[in-house]
């Protein structure tokens, strides 16, 4: 039975990037759990709104000492728990052609599993993006397959949904069929089939106006501009596969910082060269004002 792996019932993720309570995305990521659960697998969900995100402040300590991020430790929670179940569903929301920032912090802390990459096992991850406007939308998907890799490992499939009212969405039959369906192909661990036009791997437009001058040639497509699969070679890395990132951590991020430690002395005569600093300005917060003043962000407010 497809629920099932080593002889116990397979787990599904949900995950819910939209802050906005009962709205699209945490409609689709339940209908999608809903028909895993009613194959027999067993469901959980996580809203980022209940996390401390934060900002990466691009320190590495994660990548350089292998621990997670001790400024962030949600994230690091996030990213072990989804790591320990058997699948995973993402939905986010666009805000001005893709998903909001709460996303993007996600993405940049995933910084932090890059030393992991070589033992992670992959697992099948499915992404939604939900959007209000059709055209308003170019790298929702994309970017939200991202974060689905980054939790899971392999996209199986991915689509956008088109809904502006919260929940709204379930009043489209096609739309709720699509979830289910994703949810299911991700308890199967069944890749879906991809739409014509758009890159088989994160799903951006192929003709996506300007990237298509990266990407273009006589010869068909060349490679994505967005995860690197190139058509020519399918079997080939993309940008997102664990073999790649570990690459670019072994090929470019460790020698970058060897090559900064060596010059490290110059940097420190360069910064002193520069003219004194102008005036700091900061928002005046009034007695008591350091309140929320910590790295951390409150993921619902937006406050830091
Ligand atoms: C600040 C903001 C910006 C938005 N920008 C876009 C946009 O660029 N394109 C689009 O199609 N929809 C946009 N929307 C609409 C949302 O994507 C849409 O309402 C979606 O259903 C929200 O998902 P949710 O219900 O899961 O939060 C925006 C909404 C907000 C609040």
């Amino acid at each position: 039975m497809s629920a099932e792996v080593d002889g116990r019932r397979k787990r599904l993720l949900g995950v819910v990037a939209s802050l906005r309570r009962g709205g699209n995305s945490e409609a689709l990521v339940k209908v999608a759990l809903q028909a895993a659960a009613e194959r027999g697998a067993l469901v959980d969900i996580i809203h980022l709104e209940d996390l401390r995100l934060g900002f990466c402040d691009g320190c590495l300590a994660c990548v350089y000492k292998g621990d997670g991020c001790r400024k962030a430790p949600d994230i690091t929670w996030l990213l072990r728990t989804a790591a320990s179940y058997d699948g995973v569903v993402v939905a986010s929301p666009t805000y001005f052609l893709g998903p909001p920032a709460q996303v993007k912090a996600l993405i940049d802390h995933g910084v932090m599993e890059f030393p992991r990459l070589g033992t992670r096992r992959p697992k099948p991850a499915g992404a939604i993006a939900v959007a209000g406007r059709p055209g308003w939308d170019l790298l929702s998907l994309s970017v939200t397959s991202q974060l689905a890799m980054l939790l899971g490992g392999r996209l199986v499939g991915g689509f956008t949904a088109y809904a502006p009212g919260p929940a709204e969405v379930l009043l489209d039959p096609e739309t709720v069929g699509r979830a289910r369906e994703l949810g299911l192909a991700v308890l199967e661990d069944r890749s879906l089939p991809v739409e014509d036009g758009v890159c088989p791997v994160c799903r951006l437009p192929w003709d996506a106006g300007p990237l298509q001058a990266s990407s273009g040639s006589e010869a068909g497509p060349g490679p994505c501009p967005f995860c690197l699969y190139d058509p020519s070679r399918p079997e080939a890395d993309h940008r997102f596969t664990a073999v790649h990132l570990a690459r670019h951590l072994a090929e470019w991020m460790v020698p970058s910082r060897e090559r900064f430690l060596a010059r490290r002395e110059q940097v420190r005569k360069a910064w002193e060269r520069l003219p004194p600093a102008p005036r700091r300005l900061r928002p005046d917060r009034g007695p008591g004002g350091d309140e929320g003043r910590g790295r951390e962000t409150d993921a619902r407010s937006g406050r830091q």
